[in-house]
């Protein structure tokens, strides 16, 4: 028994294209693939007779089916309508996204199957891998809106995941998904989007359940018969779906959280810096490493401004940790005084990381560019948003505040 892909074909006014688009499937394109090809088309009760053209084909080719919907609901409608055909009915194992108006290319068909056999679960055509184009024909607005807006979509879905880094063209019409149990867990009847917002919200919880994606070269051709179907809310419909995703992702809810409480504790560094940094002690304390200005690198232990930063971070530990506690990573508190002063002592062990590279990336700062209160400023800025960010939101979450294992459900 071989394996079944549907192509799923959404048709709205294409009577001019979806003969020449069958066609060529049943023809040139089947016969390349070891897979067992279906074509589905749904149509949205096109008045063109779109259905009728599909209706003569069906006499000649067994393996193209057509569902006629009762009206025009939308794009992922249609395509929710298609999935479910073909799932239960002509028991896919697995399922291809196609425009029905020429502009994907058949032959890459071929290619996003073999994709699948590679052990991808989804895999994706698009137009900006090498090898990959807009259509020629666009004009350089139209081209900047889809660029744009693909690249909004792409850092507002994925940014800074490993996926944003994978998918580079995340509102793509073109791909081939697996037909699993990650795809049967997608729920089409609670999607948000039932129009071309789809795509991105099917991708996106994909990428949750885990999916391995893949990309594959597309050379999107130029529209040459009848209309797109996009409007000018299209773009609005897509950039509310992502958005609300974006939203609703428990993980980027605690990073808002915890970034906000970093906010916090870097107003708390910041003044400590410039009070400890006056402080008589401070000072007696760098220069009692005066003795080392003459060895050149570590002459900067005979700054006070290193000794103040150290100093200052100790006082957002404090804050930092009171408000993740009870805020950020409530699900996970100390749940009696005994584990709030271990995960406190705990938050003071991993927090001295940052004190460590506090103490050396801003006296190395004022070492170099001098002890003035911009180079301790900018200098601190930089330690926190690259180095002491990711090291706490790490160490946070896989140690303080690391949640305990649950078995997933179903
Ligand atoms: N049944 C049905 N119902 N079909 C629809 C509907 C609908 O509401 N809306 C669109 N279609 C069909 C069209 O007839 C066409 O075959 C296919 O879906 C794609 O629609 P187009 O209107 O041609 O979309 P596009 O070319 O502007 O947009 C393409 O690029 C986008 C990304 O830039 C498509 O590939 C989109 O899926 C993609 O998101
Ligand atoms: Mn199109």
């Amino acid at each position: 028994m071989g394996k079944t892909a549907v192509i799923v074909v959404p048709t709205y006014n294409e009577s001019a294209t979806i003969q020449t688009l069958i066609t060529d499937f049943e023809e040139r394109i089947f016969p390349k693939t070891d897979w067992q090809c279906r074509i589905l088309v749904v149509d949205g009760a096109s008045p063109d007779g779109t259905a009728e053209a599909v209706r003569q084909l069906q006499k000649k080719y067994s393996n193209l089916d057509l569902i006629v919907e009762e009206k025009k609901e939308g794009l992922g409608a249609a395509y929710f309508k298609g999935f479910r055909w073909a799932d239960e009915e002509l028991h896919a194992d697995a399922v291809v996204e196609f425009d029905g108006d020429l502009q994907h290319p058949t032959d890459a068909v071929p290619e996003l199957l073999a994709t699948l056999d590679g052990g991808a679960d989804l895999v994706l055509g698009s137009r900006k891998v090498k090898g990959g184009s807009y259509p020629g024909k666009w004009d350089p607005f139209r081209l900047f809106l889809s660029q744009f807006g693909g690249w909004v979509a792409r850092f507002l879905l994925f940014f800074p995941m490993k996926a944003f880094w994978r998918v580079t063209d995340a509102t793509t019409g073109l791909k081939a998904t697996r037909v699993n149990d990650k795809f049967r867990s997608l729920h089409f009847e609670n999607f948000k989007s039932r129009g071309f917002g789809y795509k991105i919200e099917m991708l996106f919880k994909l990428v949750q359940f885990g999916a391995h994606v893949e990309e594959v070269p597309l050379k999107f051709q130029t529209r040459e018969a009848g209309e797109s179907k996009m409007t000018g809310q299209t773009p609005f419909e897509i950039f509310q779906t992502a958005f609300s995703l974006r939203w609703e992702h428990k993980g980027t809810r605690r990073f808002l959280k915890f970034a906000s409480v970093g906010f916090t504790g870097y107003l708390v560094n910041a003044i400590l810096l410039e009070v400890f940094v006056h402080l008589a002690w401070i000072a007696r304390l760098a220069s009692s490493f005066n003795f080392l200005e003459q060895t050149g690198i570590l002459g900067f232990l005979a700054q006070p401004s290193g000794w103040a930063a150290a100093f200052s971070v100790e006082g957002s530990i404090l804050n930092n940790f009171l408000w993740n506690n009870f805020w950020t990573f409530h699900k996970e508190k100390a749940a009696n005084p005994l584990s709030f002063v271990r995960k406190f002592l705990g938050f003071n062990v991993t927090s001295f990381g940052a004190v460590i590279i506090q103490f050396v990336a801003i006296g190395l700062a004022t070492h170099f560019f001098g002890n003035t209160t911009w180079v301790r400023q900018l200098a601190l800025v930089a330690t926190i948003g690259l180095l002491v960010i990711p090291y706490n939101w790490f160490m946070y979450n896989k140690v303080i505040w690391r949640r305990k294992h649950k078995k997933r459900a179903h």
